[in-house]
């Protein structure tokens, strides 16, 4: 009974300082370390949305590492053009070709499909990465920067899936993976319309995923947390057409963006159908939000208010400011 219950103390402990879900860390530290290895991309073709900073510019990287071939796309043409000198440069000779690309404009979804298409003849993976986040209150919000993000997170994934489906069908072969986030599984004040937009890909990408199980397509939801990127300073406020701006914050709480992009490529790999991508506490939090929302209600009550002033006052990536410490209320440092 006591071995038992140390046990149970020391994966709690240990627990405390993961960085993804259960399942996901399992398939990261024993069956990726083995089994599969480097392998299982070799020679497989990529497309990578939101590929010139970030995320998927890392994903990149460890793709291009793996020996995928990988096709590129955001709307920035010379920032692609640099991830793909860097991914050469890291690791030799990779098929790696650029595709500019607005996933807001769902019109053009077709044709940007036909020339991915033509590059190598087929995609193997396609990762729906591109987005926009957001840091403004409800209450101050204008009705278009909801149209937008949904636009640019939501529907751009949906669109370019759709008009990508009938090649992996006709195939019989393929996987669709979307970067979703912890805002997908939970409410996050001064984030909205990007909850929203997150949220809304899990009921699209879980029915697709039934829809073609026959059709042998998998479908893999990520949701990391807070990450190291562009996206504080991108992301839009209350107004359309308004940038945050530099945030000026100490990141030192996100997670790298070479880990995310990691651990992402890890969750593809083992054909997850979901992957929570978070330090702690986000994690915990995920944890207590899918099992128990209530109990989040009542934690959110010692954590939120706080974050709330301090976006008043100015801070303007709350995403930075709370350690797990803080949380638990051991440090009242802020930044
Ligand atoms: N960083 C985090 O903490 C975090 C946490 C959870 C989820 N995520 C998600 O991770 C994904 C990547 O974000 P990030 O954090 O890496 O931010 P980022 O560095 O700002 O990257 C965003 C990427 O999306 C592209 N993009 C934005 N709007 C686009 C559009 N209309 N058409 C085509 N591409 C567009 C950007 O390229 P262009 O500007 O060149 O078009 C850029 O490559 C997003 O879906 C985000 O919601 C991030």
């Amino acid at each position: 009974m006591i071995a038992t219950l140390l046990l149970l103390a020391a994966l709690f402990l240990w627990y405390l300082f993961a960085d993804c879900d259960f399942i996901l860390l399992f398939c990261d530290k024993l069956l990726s370390r083995s089994r599969r290895k480097m392998e299982n991309f070799r020679g497989k073709v990529v497309w990578i949305t939101g590929a010139s900073s970030g995320i998927g510019e890392y994903l990149a990287y460890d793709l291009a590492a793996r020996g995928a071939k990988l096709i590129l796309s955001a709307r920035r043409k010379t920032e692609l053009e640099r991830v793909r000198e860097a991914c050469i440069a890291q690791c030799g000779q990779v098929e790696i070709r650029v595709l500019p690309l607005d996933i807001s404009k769902h019109d053009t979804h077709a044709s940007v499909v036909s020339e991915a298409l033509e590059f190598f003849n087929h995609i193997d993976i396609l990762i729906n990465n591109a987005g926009r986040s957001q840091r403004a209150l409800i209450i101050d919000t204008e009705l278009e920067v909801d149209r937008e993000l949904l636009e640019t997170n939501t529907l751009g994934s949906i669109s370019l899936t759709k008009a990508l489906l009938p090649s992996m069908v006709q195939r019989k072969s393929g996987h669709v993976a979307v970067v979703s986030s912890t805002a997908g599984k939970l409410g996050v004040p001064v984030s909205a319309s990007y909850a929203a937009s997150k949220h809304a890909l899990h009921g699209w990408f879980n029915t697709l995923r039934l829809e073609l199980m026959a059709e042998n397509i998998d479908v893999t939801i990520v949701c990391p947390g807070p990450v190291v990127s562009e996206g504080a300073a991108s992301a839009i406020t209350h107004v359309v057409g308004e940038s945050v701006g530099s945030t000026n914050v100490d990141d030192s709480q996100k997670m790298s963006t070479a880990r995310c992009a990691h651990l992402i490529v890890t969750a593809i790999d083992h054909q997850l159908s979901e992957a929570w991508i978070a330090r702690n506490p986000v994690l915990f939090f995920s944890y207590v939000g899918q099992y128990c929302p209530i109990l989040v209600s009542w934690l959110a009550k010692f954590v939120v208010p706080g974050r709330i002033a301090a976006f008043k006052a100015g801070h303007k990536d709350i995403n930075a400011r709370v350690s797990l410490w803080q949380t638990l209320g051991i440090s009242k440092k802020t930044q």
